[in-house]
């Protein structure tokens, strides 16, 4: 049957974590490899097919591992080779597919590579990054911003040239123009997926190549006061380069030489922009990331065009994926509300194509406050007091009720959010009105139903706080009507065709109900209805 031969990437739900903040077995306050294992049993309960964890390799941790200094070591942080090794077997025996982060636009400034590349202007490695002479007056080489705050060059006095960093300056760009950086970091890739790693999240991908002249960046006439400074101009020129396709079809082919991996792109573009990293005839990023929920505003017509726009926006054959969270971006649970996002999880895990969940939003954690002394996040110490700070949603996973939520024995390197003592996974584990027990319900039906996983998405025309969409396919059709308001609202019957049973709502108690040509949903509600009479029973 053509639904089991789809590949696991599609119809399986992916589930970030971000690894100083899961789970500590060493007592040191971060989470580590280890306390990943132990938590195992966690994940496949919850029912997620694939793991992916932000960076694990040696690292200054200027970035917090996003700023590599050995692309295939681990740091001792989290653990050793042995304790990877170790997770992968452990993960694979119990059916988790394992995604590293790969972060191939930039290394650390303590990457031997950039040791040896800033120590003078003829060593064999200084074309590996993108060093170039001061302007006349001994300024930056042109005006391109860093999105950590500042211009983007760094002077280097010892060869008297700037190096370019799109984000910190212990974060030097590689240059991908080079052959020999692109041979070198597909060596890493073929290093970890001959280990057995399932595939790759690529970091910020559309960043790799850069325009060949370096002209400036047009000023970006859209910008707004409060917003990041490096919005002041339009990264026409510093990012989404024609060449980067190229670069990555490359890195697909490595993909592509091991069976059944996956090449996920980290990608922050307009749906137009985005699909175009599929690639030529797909042979790009088999996922890139799909960030419109992220920064959407919460309403139903505005939900309704974005799936529109980027349903519309997909070129042949390329297969969806839709991210409710991420390590960069409030928490959700905070962006919609507590109760709104019980609804969120349900669009998540019924629209068509993969879901991406963030440690943590299975519980509903919140953003947490930070205080000023314990601001760990560079981009908020370079760029204070716009709340940009990234520290908020990467606090400790929320286990149980103890000091410090079962995640570690010490004081965390963030502090626990205080309503952990409440929401917590014991706690809500044992409650089946709980957002966790929605999410295991959801997750569970997505994975009985292969309509949901595999159907056509259909929009039902619907108006006011009311989101409506069928998933269809061979005569089999699941409505799934949201209510993305705070107030009750009707679904008359006639166009939505809404007569079924409902197979699960976010509030516990409508199971099996039937709907005979309408349906009243309450404040904050979603259904799951079987539209064709193939499930229930
Ligand atoms: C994107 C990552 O998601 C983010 O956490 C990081 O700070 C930047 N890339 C720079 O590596």
């Amino acid at each position: 049957m053509a639904e089991s031969i789809k590949p696991w990437w599609q119809h399986g739900v992916f589930y970030q974590i971000y690894p100083r903040s899961f789970q500590d077995s060493n007592a040191d306050g971060v989470g580590d490899i280890r306390g990943i294992i132990d938590r195992l049993p966690y994940l496949q309960a919850l029912g997620v097919d694939a793991i992916w964890l932000s960076p694990i390799f040696p690292s200054p941790m200027a970035d917090f591992g996003y700023d590599i200094s050995d692309y295939t070591g681990i740091d001792r942080l989290f653990g050793s080779m042995g304790d990877f090794e170790a997770l992968l077997d452990a993960a694979h025996a119990g059916g988790l597919k394992v995604i590293l982060d790969l972060v191939p636009n930039h290394t650390s400034d303590q990457h031997p590579w950039f040791l040896e590349s800033r120590r003078s202007k003829d060593n064999p490695k200084r074309d590996w990054y993108i060093w170039r002479d001061p302007t006349t007056d001994g300024g930056p080489p042109n005006n391109w911003l860093s999105e950590f705050g500042g211009s983007a060059w760094n002077y280097d006095a010892s060869t008297a040239q700037y190096y370019y960093h799109a984000f910190l300056s212990q974060q030097p760009d590689l240059n991908w123009r080079n052959p020999a950086v692109r041979h070198a970091i597909q060596d890493v890739m073929r290093f970890w997926l001959r280990k057995g790693v399932d595939g790759f999240r690529v970091d910020v991908i559309w960043h790799l190549i850069k325009d060949a002249e370096f002209r400036d960046n047009p000023l970006n006439s859209a910008f707004q006061e409060g917003r990041p400074p490096h919005e002041r101009l339009s990264p026409l020129h510093s990012t989404d380069q024609p060449e980067v396709h190229d670069v990555i079809a490359e890195m697909r082919r490595v993909i592509d030489e091991f069976d059944s991996r996956v090449l996920i792109g980290e990608i922050y573009l307009p749906p137009e922009r985005l699909v175009t990293y599929y690639g030529r005839d797909l042979g790009g990023a088999q996922l890139p990331f799909n960030f419109a929920l992220l920064s959407a505003p919460w309403n139903a017509r505005s939900i309704e065009k974005i799936i529109h726009d980027y349903e519309g926006a997909l070129p042949a054959g390329a297969w969806p994926n839709w991210v409710l969270g991420n390590h960069d971006r409030p928490r959700v649970a905070s962006r919609v509300g507590h109760d709104q996002a019980r609804v969120a999880a349900m669009l998540l895990l019924t629209l068509r194509g993969t879901p991406t969940l963030y440690y943590g939003d299975e519980l509903g954690m919140r953003q947490v406050a930070i205080a000023p002394d314990q601001v760990r996040d560079p981009f908020e110490k370079n760029v204070p007091d716009i709340g940009v700070g990234r520290d908020g949603c990467r606090t400790p996973m929320q286990w149980d009720a103890t000091r410090y939520a079962g995640f570690s024995t010490s004081t965390p390197w963030l502090p626990v959010a205080k309503d952990s003592v409440h929401e917590n996974v014991v706690n809500l584990a044992a409650d089946m009105r709980s957002i966790l027990s929605l999410y295991k319900a959801l997750i569970g039906l997505r994975r009985k139903l292969p309509l949901l996983q595999l159907g056509d998405y259909v929009p039902v025309t619907a108006d006011g706080d009311l989101l409506l969409y069928r998933r269809e396919r061979s005569g089999s059709s699941l409505t799934i009507a949201l209510n993305l308001g705070d107030q009750p609202v009707s679904i008359a019957s006639g166009a939505a065709r809404l007569s079924g049973t409902i197979l699960l709502s976010t509030f516990p108690d409508r199971a099996r109900e039937t709907i005979e040509g309408g349906l009243d949903l309450r404040g904050n509600e979603g259904v799951i209805i079987d539209t064709s009479g193939i499930y229930a029973g």
